[in-house]
C-alpha cells in the first residue's frame, strides 16, 4: 500500500501541531494547510527534528475566505484522488466582531464553514480511502457546544443582538458537533467515519493576550489551570490512530473519555438545518 495521505489544518501550532507530528510518526504524509507558509514552514522543521522522514507538504490555505478555502481543495482533490485522514482543526475564538471577505461572522466561517467547504471537496477521496482501507474524518470541537444557542442559525451574523465572544465561540463549536454528527449520518455503513472530540481546557494560542490584563490572567491560567498541548492532543491522536476508532462513527470524546453530546445536538433537524445553511452560504464556492 502507498503512504497514507492526512489533511489538516491548523496544525502551525498547540494542538494541530502535536497530533500532525503523532500522525506524520504513524506514518502517514502530511498536507498542513497554513494561512502562513512562514508558519508552515516553521512547524515543518520542528516535526522533522522530532520525526526525521517525515513527508509534509505546506499549502497555503486562509480559511477566512472561502475563496481561498475552495481552490485549495479543489487542488487537493485533483492531485490526491485518495485521502485517509482529514483533521478538521483549525479554530479562533473571536474578541472582537468582525466579518470575513465573504460577509460572514469570523468565528462561524472559520471554525465552521471553512471546514465545511474543504471537507465538501475532498469526500470523493476520503471516500475512495474509505471504500478501500477505511479513512477517517476528525473535528476539533469542544466543551463550549454544550453551553451554544441552539437558534444561533437564525442570526449567524449578531445582527439581532449583541455580539458576545463567548457565545459566539461556543455556537460555532455546537456547529462542529452538528456537521461531524450529519456526516456520520450520511456515510453510517461506508467506510469513511466522523468523530469530535473536546480536547480539555489546553494552554495554547487561542487563548487571547493582546492586553496586560490578559496575559496576566491567562499566563497565570497557563501555569497553573490549562492542560498541555500534549494532553490536549490525546484524544484527537486517538480518534485519528487507534485501530478500533476506524470501525466508530458519530462519537464525542471529551478529553479521553466518550460522552455524550449536548441533547439538541442530536437532533437530526438541526443537524441538517446546519448543512442547509452552509450549502445556501457557501453555495458560489461548491462546484
Ligand atoms: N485550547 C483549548 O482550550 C481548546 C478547547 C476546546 C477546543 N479547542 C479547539 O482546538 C482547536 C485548535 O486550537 P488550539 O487550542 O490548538 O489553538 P492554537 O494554538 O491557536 O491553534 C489554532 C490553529 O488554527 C489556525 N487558524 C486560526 N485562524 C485561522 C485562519 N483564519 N486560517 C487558517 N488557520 C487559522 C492557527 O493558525 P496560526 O498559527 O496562523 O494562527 C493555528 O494553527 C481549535 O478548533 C479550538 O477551537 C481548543
Amino acid at each position: 500500500m502507498s503512504q497514507p495521505i492526512a489533511v489538516i489544518t491548523g496544525a502551525t501550532s498547540g494542538i494541530g501541531e502535536i497530533g500532525a507530528r503523532a500522525v506524520a510518526a504513524a506514518g502517514y504524509e502530511l498536507l498542513l494547510l497554513c494561512r502562513s507558509p512562514d508558519k508552515g514552514e516553521a512547524t515543518r522543521e520542528r516535526i522533522q527534528t522530532e520525526v526525521h522522514d517525515a513527508a509534509i507538504r505546506i499549502i497555503e490555505c486562509p480559511m477566512d475566505s472561502l475563496a481561498a478555502v475552495r481552490d485549495c481543495a479543489v487542488q487537493l482533490a485533483r492531485d490526491y484522488p485518495r485521502i485517509d485522514l482529514l483533521i478538521n482543526n483549525a479554530g479562533t475564538a473571536e474578541m472582537q466582531y468582525s466579518r470575513t471577505v465573504d460577509g460572514i461572522e469570523r468565528s462561524f466561517a472559520v471554525n465552521h464553514l471553512a471546514h465545511f467547504v474543504l471537507t465538501w471537496h475532498l469526500l470523493p477521496s476520503l471516500k475512495a480511502a474509505g471504500d478501500a482501507d477505511g479513512a477517517r474524518i476528525v473535528h476539533t470541537a469542544s466543551e463550549a457546544h454544550y453551553v451554544a444557542n441552539k437558534d444561533f442559525l437564525d442570526d449567524i451574523n449578531w445582527e439581532k443582538g449583541r455580539y458576545f465572544v463567548f457565545r459566539a465561540y461556543s455556537n460555532s463549536k455546537l456547529a462542529n458537533v452538528l456537521f461531524s454528527q450529519k456526516l456520520a449520518r450520511e456515510l453510517e455503513g461506508s467506510g469513511l467515519v466522523s468523530n469530535c472530540f473536546h480536547p480539555g481546557r489546553v494552554a495554547t494560542n487561542i487563548w487571547p493576550e493582546r492586553r496586560w490584563y490578559e496575559k496576566l490572567v491567562i499566563g497565570l491560567l497557563k501555569k497553573f489551570y490549562l492542560i498541555s498541548p500534549e494532553q490536549g492532543a490525546r484524544p484527537l491522536i486517538h480518534l485519528a490512530l487507534d485501530p478500533d476508532m476506524g470501525r466508530r462513527n458519530g462519537v464525542f470524546y471529551f478529553e479521553m473519555q466518550e460522552k455524550d453530546i449536548k441533547s439538541f445536538a442530536k437532533d437530526p433537524a438541526l443537524q441538517d438545518a446546519l448543512w442547509n445553511k452552509s450549502l445556501e452560504l457557501a453555495a458560489d464556492y461548491l462546484d
